[in-house]
């Protein structure tokens, strides 16, 4: 980054405003109520309060005893919605719109009980009032806000990762036209988040490393993001810290309500950090690959992020500092860190060993800073083009490189 742009982020840009010689300002907002502790789904009754409503979830064993007992507490749904799709896409949702457009009462509430996809596709069925047209013609043509409704959302996460359950968008997926779309309206904020860690007891290994990885990357894209500011990068720094420390022993026991409750905490933060920055250019990355080459979203914007990280070093002073917190103050032996973390896990930093071929990841990451996320990122395209072949010359050089003499990245 130009030591122009710095200054203008750090004075006067998208990271708020200095005065003279004082604090720079900014502001953080979430309004979603949220209740956390192993147990607390039982509080749903008295959160419904014999509101009518809609159950949004996978049509799965594990969440459907979770369902039974939402239902056994605070009366049936008007429907169950429970072929939700990972990545819900047009054709998806366009279903399940009209299946809540059929009732012949609209919900007071919609409770949604699963991972990501599940409480995007709330927020979906919030919005479109049973019509998905609706959605679609905003989201496409820009038109039409006024048509859209608002449901109150419970969010209630099966998986600790999404932070869609403290969140105001949905991604929403046109997979015919190859498109990737964010609907974010401050009305989508959920009422309450109800985080209750037993709830991700049971997700297999593969599924809780993948979705801790996204709550990693929110929290790092959230610090090295334009629109940082001091209350998210505590939430980031708490978050991330206790998943570089949590997610190894937890993937190897999976069993452990300690462990589950850590990681749900930590991508609650997460979620909280980056539901007042939105991500950055990993997740801009990320969606491309997911939509081309089928990459779970958690594997496909975390596999980036020690290249990320080596590009960003330097660039930024309050993101420099940010990063020192988790990584130490050696940033260049925190990306050998997070490289041998990642692949500790089985996750390989290499855009080939997933599938992308070298040209046409460059390609993507200079299409990426264009995207609305992409311009998100603190960092120079590049720089992050030179970590890319860095990266790939030294694949794992800079582990335990902590003696702080290599300065040539800062
Ligand atoms: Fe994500």
């Amino acid at each position: 980054m130009s030591s122009t742009r710095n200054a203008l982020l750090r004075g006067t840009g998208s990271r708020g405003t200095r005065a003279s010689n004082g604090p720079r300002q900014w502001s953080f907002h979430n309004p979603v109520r949220v209740t956390f502790g192993s147990g607390c789904l039982g509080r749903i009754s008295e959160i419904l309060d014999g509101r009518r409503y809609v159950l949004v979830t996978y049509g799965e064993p594990h969440p459907r005893e979770a369902a039974t007992r939402i239902a056994a507490a605070a009366g049936e749904p008007l429907v169950v919605i429970d072929d939700v799709s990972p990545n819900p896409d047009f054709v998806g949702l366009a279903k399940s719109c009209a299946r809540l457009g059929v009732q012949t009462e609209l919900p007071e509430a919609i409770v949604a009980l699963g991972g990501g996809s599940v409480i995007d596709t709330a927020k979906v069925l919030s919005a479109s009032g049973g019509e998905f047209e609706r959605v679609r013609r905003y989201l496409v043509d820009h038109e039409g806000e006024e048509a859209l409704g608002s449901v109150p959302i419970i969010a209630i996460p099966t998986t600790a990762g999404t932070g869609s359950e403290v969140t105001s968008w949905a991604s929403v997926w046109d997979r015919d036209a190859g498109r990737k779309y964010s609907l974010w309206r401050t009305d989508l904020y959920p009422e309450h988040a109800l985080v209750d860690p037993e709830l991700t007891l049971g997700m297999p290994r593969m599924l809780t490393v993948h979705t801790a990885l996204d709550a990693l990357s929110h929290s790092l894209e959230s610090i090295w993001n334009v629109n940082a500011n001091p209350v998210s990068t505590n939430f980031a720094v708490g978050a991330a810290t206790d998943i570089l420390e949590v997610l190894p022993d937890l993937a190897d026991n999976l069993g452990s309500l300690a462990l589950r409750s850590r990681m749900a905490m930590a991508a609650l933060l997460a979620g909280l950090a980056f539901s007042n920055t939105r991500t950055a250019l990993a997740h801009s990355l990320s969606y491309p690959i997911t939509l081309r080459y089928g990459l779970p979203h958690g594997l496909a914007c975390s596999f980036s992020l020690p290249m990320l990280l080596r590009a960003v070093i330097g660039d930024d002073i309050e993101c420099d500092e940010g990063l020192r917190r988790i990584f130490g103050e050696d940033l260049l032996a925190g990306v050998g860190r997070l490289t041998d973390f990642l692949r500790d896990l089985g996750v390989s930093v290499s855009a080939e060993d997933h599938g992308v071929p070298r040209d046409v990841f460059r390609d993507l990451i200079a299409a990426a800073f264009e995207g609305e996320r992409g311009r998100n990122f603190v960092g120079a395209k590049d720089r992050v083009l030179d970590a890319e072949e860095q990266q790939r010359a030294r694949p794992g050089d800079d582990a335990g490189c902590s003696d702080g003499n290599d300065t040539t990245s800062q």
